[in-house]
């Protein structure tokens, strides 16, 4: 007979308790905790796995290089690391409606076309809705079989009985075991489905996709559990408003992590950006106004024209607002620390407004002297020279320090022919570069004098 058993977790983090709480002592959430009943057999539910890896010796084990297949998507791929590990299981993560369904049926189309099996399991939409969306986006091919499904035992029954070259879960927080009583998308059920689906992806050495959505806060919907268990975690993001659309990899087992694939929404499907800083820069030269900055920003190895905006003006309030979009408002309030007490800029009676254009968030300290150039033109009201893209980091004390991959934005912003480039003086550059005028700042206020006054 089946037994059963009743635990509170933690809808946020995770977190088990025997009783009922009000607070989570791991996360600080309140009201987080459901009641969650597992039944589990007489029997060890472990009893019947499979036991082909017993412990060996370092010595023992042979070094079969990993498969990779890639999607035909090349921005795709990059962001995998060359392409799907055979046997691994891949989160791809982001907010409703930002194309996660769209990205993973292109994908498997494409392996299908190169004569792939793939499994899609459709926990959310209808096979009439996928047929709908795979029409539009030119899919048809008769080695992709779609299954609407929830119940997570059928299933894994046709996997096993299918064997196909890659599954697509859309998506986890939609499909539930029968083990657990709790309800689809409770953190017991996606641990459990997520657990049990990499035996599978591992013992049959299938690839195995799955969607998460991501809650409010942009976390990965409950379970931090989940972003532990997979090989590799993509976060889909992007400005639902612009059609542009950034796969990153946050955690990658078999490659880089912070590599960038760029995409663009499209009415058949998403297209693969070739030449992504052309696209962020687009307006730039057009729309020439006090404020506006472009900087060389480095999104894993690819280097990114940015361009970055400000606007200071008068406060109506008495605590005046610092307003950042796409960076870090704590950078900001650190740069206007910095920009105070070393150049006396004093804005504690504005409001200042800080807008990365594109919808890309730009994380790095070499963003630094870029928003503080752009703050600066823009109290100042001077254009910046529409020539000139800069990168550095600003320390406390009003130097400008190095970054890293200096050659590589060198030549992006050469290739998309800037004139100049401002840099700190701490960085070395390995190449050599013809037809760029580099120019090296050591502190702030050099900076300010080479770009303004040119
Ligand atoms: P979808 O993949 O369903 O998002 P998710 O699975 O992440 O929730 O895509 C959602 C949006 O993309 C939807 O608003 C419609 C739009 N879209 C296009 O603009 N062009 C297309 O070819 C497709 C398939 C979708
Ligand atoms: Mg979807």
């Amino acid at each position: 007979m089946a037994k059963t058993k009743s635990k509170y977790v933690c809808q946020n983090c995770g977190y088990e308790t025997a009783g009922y709480l009000g607070k989570c002592p791991e996360c600080g959430a309140w009201a987080s905790f459901v009641e969650e009943v597992t039944s589990f057999s007489e029997k060890s539910v472990n009893a019947d796995l499979p036991d082909n890896n017993p412990p060996m010796k370092l010595s023992q084990i042979e070094m079969n290089s990993e498969i990779r297949v890639t999607t035909g998507i090349s921005e795709f791929d990059r962001v995998l690391g060359g392409g799907i590990v055979q046997g691994s299981l891949v989160l791809i993560a982001g907010d409703p409606g930002i194309g996660k369904s769209t990205i993973l049926l292109q994908t498997a189309g494409s392996l299908c076309n190169n004569n792939k099996k793939v499994l899609y399991i459709s926990a959310e939409e209808s096979a009439s809705q996928i047929k709908l969306r795979a029409e539009r986006l030119g899919v048809k091919s008769d080695n992709l079989y779609i299954y609407p499904q929830t119940n997570f035992e059928l299933i894994k029954k046709h996997i096993e009985s299918m064997q196909p070259d890659l599954v697509v879960v859309d998506s986890i927080q939609a499909i539930y075991t029968s083990v657990i009583q709790s309800s689809a998308g409770s953190v017991s059920q996606i641990r459990e489905c997520c657990n049990a689906l990499m035996g599978i992806a591992k013992t049959n050495n299938i690839s195995v996709i799955v969607i998460g959505h991501v809650t409010k806060e942009g976390n990965i919907a409950g379970p931090k559990v989940l972003e532990h268990m997979v090989d590799t975690v993509i976060q889909f993001e992007g400005d639902k408003y612009k059609t542009y659309r950034i796969l990153r990899s946050i955690k990658n087992r078999f490659g880089n992590t912070s590599e960038v694939g760029i995409f663009e929404m499209s009415g058949k499907g998403l297209k693969e950006v070739v030449n992504p800083s052309e696209l962020f820069i687009k307006e730039y030269n057009q729309t020439q106004t006090p404020g506006s900055t472009i900087i060389v920003t480095s999104e894993g190895t690819r280097p990114l024209l940015v361009e970055i905006q400000a606007l200071v003006g008068t406060t109506p309030y008495p605590a005046p607002r610092r307003i950042a979009n796409g960076v870090d408002v704590g950078r900001v309030l650190q740069i206007l620390a910095v920009l105070e007490k070393r150049i006396g800029l004093n804005l504690s009676k504005q409001d200042v407004y800080v807008n990365v254009i594109g919808g890309i968030d730009v994380n790095e300290p070499a963003a630094d002297l870029g928003i503080a150039l752009a703050i600066i033109t823009c109290v100042r009201d001077v254009v910046f020279d529409s020539h000139t893209a800069i990168v550095g980091e600003i320390g406390l004390s009003g130097e400008i320090r190095a970054v890293n991959h200096i050659d590589k934005r060198i030549n992006e912003a050469q290739k998309l022919g800037f004139k100049r480039i401002i840099i700190p003086e701490a960085n070395e550059i390995q190449e050599k570069f013809d037809g760029i005028e580099i120019i090296k700042v050591r502190r702030i206020i050099e900076a300010i004098t080479r770009a303004v006054s040119k």
